[in-house]
């Protein structure tokens, strides 16, 4: 039986009857694509390739290295039951000239944005020109291969057994290093102080029955994430994910400054001026979703999810311009549409950038970085088209969505924000205040590319 990618229930991928099939798919896709693997320290090295058989030769050597699916996820539940850590994750991408170089023809993948490459999709994404781009992305990039691991000695260990296998004709053009960024409780943050990774597509049975939904449902069916390895022995069961990875630059002093100068403008005073980023964001700092409450939660443990737009059709709690409203609009009008387009990707980002400050405090702006520091931005797409560069051009950079004088997406939103936005009087008021400026651009694209994460069958088969 076919694996079913529009299964309408999650899968149950240690239940005793799972068909040949599914377990082939979950022993041959690589970890980190159904569920996030962790990578609190995370080594990206960006490679290009001289010699093609030398290059194929290197991705087969990876082999022992690159975990599957299966023995990621019994790992996760044996840590859950033993506390017995598991393996470092090592996760393998190639790009369409890095296929290419390999010696492939790219025919058999359906992606056109995959068959263009990032850097032909910068008037699509509005991102800057490829010459302000930093110096390793502007050349080509054939694989990347993302080391992750809870400690940096065994990330250490692990990338030197990854170089180790680097042939003489292969050079490392570019690396990143990643580190967890966490506030006081614990939790996962980004840059500008705010609960991040909290709201994902889940697919798996067991994380789905962790996660009730009874307004909104975390659960989408695999087609979200998982297509054919057209280049694997069996693609049919043998199956990968699209990549997209971007390097997003964060000026923390210029968002703080803005949350200021909206926290003014709109005469909030004391506590209540966290309402400032909040409306920028969609949650405060702790998570703590701005539709649910008007001011941040004390018991937002675990950080709230459960919850649509259904009942706040005019933004009067959640504006429709913030950034967790624009990206994920939660069935707010026609139906839902991230299900109807099937838009939602699998993000599986990481900080990047040492921090000398408190990120999550409220020390002024001028204390804060303006650059050096930012978000590796990484997602799995079953369509880099329809889910990852829909979700940036055709919500985040459009003031007009989802109505019109909405404005950018204040967060990621690139290209020219024209034209005020209003915001309710009070939390949950229906009568908006006076227009204000839209807040300025604070993220910066530095460079990235584009990736198919290829079935083990296929690494095997090189
Ligand atoms: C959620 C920050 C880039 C799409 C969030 C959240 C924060 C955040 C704080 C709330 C936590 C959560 O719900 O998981 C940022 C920052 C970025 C960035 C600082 C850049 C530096 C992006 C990009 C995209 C994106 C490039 C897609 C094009 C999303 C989505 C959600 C989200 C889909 C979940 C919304 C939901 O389901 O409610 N982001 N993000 N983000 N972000 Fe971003």
């Amino acid at each position: 039986m076919p694996v079913n990618l529009a299964n309408g229930e999650p899968l149950a991928w240690d239940a005793p009857g799972l068909d040949a099939d599914t377990k082939a798919m979950l022993d041959n896709l690589q970890a980190n694509i159904l569920r996030a693997h962790v990578r609190e320290h995370l080594s990206v090295l960006l490679v290009s390739f001289g010699d093609g058989a030398d290059g194929r030769r290197f991705l087969h050597g990876l082999v022992p290295l690159v975990k599957s699916a299966r023995t990621h996820l019994a790992e996760v539940r044996a840590f859950n039951g033993t506390r017995a850590p598991g393996t470092p994750y090592v996760g393998v991408g190639i790009s369409k000239l890095g296929y290419l170089k390999l010696g492939h023809s790219t025919t058999g993948f359906t992606d056109n944005a995959f068959k263009s490459g990032l850097k032909r999709r910068t008037d699509t994404l509005s991102d800057p020109p490829v010459s302000a781009w930093e110096a390793p992305y502007r050349g080509e990039i054939h694989a990347v291969v993302l080391i992750g691991d809870a400690t940096e000695a065994t990330v250490t260990a692990t990338r030197e057994r990854v170089l180790a296998l680097l042939p003489a004709t292969a050079t490392i053009v570019g690396e990143e290093s990643g580190h967890g960024l966490r506030n006081a409780q614990g939790n996962g943050i980004e840059h500008f102080g705010y609960i991040d990774g909290r709201s994902q597509p889940l697919f798996l049975a067991d994380q789905v029955a962790a996660e009730p939904g009874h307004n909104w449902t975390p659960f989408f069916p695999l087609n979200h994430i998982l297509v054919a390895d057209p280049l694997a022995p069996k693609p049919a069961r043998h199956m990968g994910s699209y990549l997209v990875f971007r390097k997003l630059e964060q000026n923390v002093r210029a968002f703080r400054q803005a949350e200021e100068d909206l926290a003014d403008a709109l005469g909030l005073a004391g506590a209540d001026r966290a309402l400032a980023g909040a409306l920028l964001v969609g949650r405060f700092r702790n998570g703590t979703p701005l539709r649910l409450h008007g001011r941040p939660s004390s018991d937002g443990h675990p950080v709230q999810n459960d919850f649509s737009y259904r009942d706040d059709p005019d933004g009067a709690k959640c504006p429709f311009s913030a950034h967790i409203r624009k990206t994920n609009p939660r069935d707010s009008k026609d139906g839902g549409l991230e299900r109807v387009l099937g838009v939602m990707m699998a993000r599986r980002g990481q900080t990047y950038g040492a921090r000398t400050d408190i990120p999550w405090d409220d020390a002024p702006p001028r204390t804060r970085p303006t650059g050096g520091v930012g978000l590796l931005f990484m997602a799995f797409n079953a369509s880099l088209q329809s889910q990852f560069e829909f979700t940036q051009q055709a919500w985040a950079d459009n003031s007009g969505f989802p109505v019109e004088g909405t404005g950018h997406d204040p967060v990621i939103g690139q290209g020219r924000r024209e034209g005020k936005v209003s915001f309710p009087k009070a939390w949950g008021s229906e009568q908006h205040g006076a227009p204000q400026q839209q807040a300025p651009q604070t993220v910066t694209m530095k460079g990235g590319e584009y990736f198919f994460m290829p079935s083990l069958a296929y690494l095997k088969s090189l």
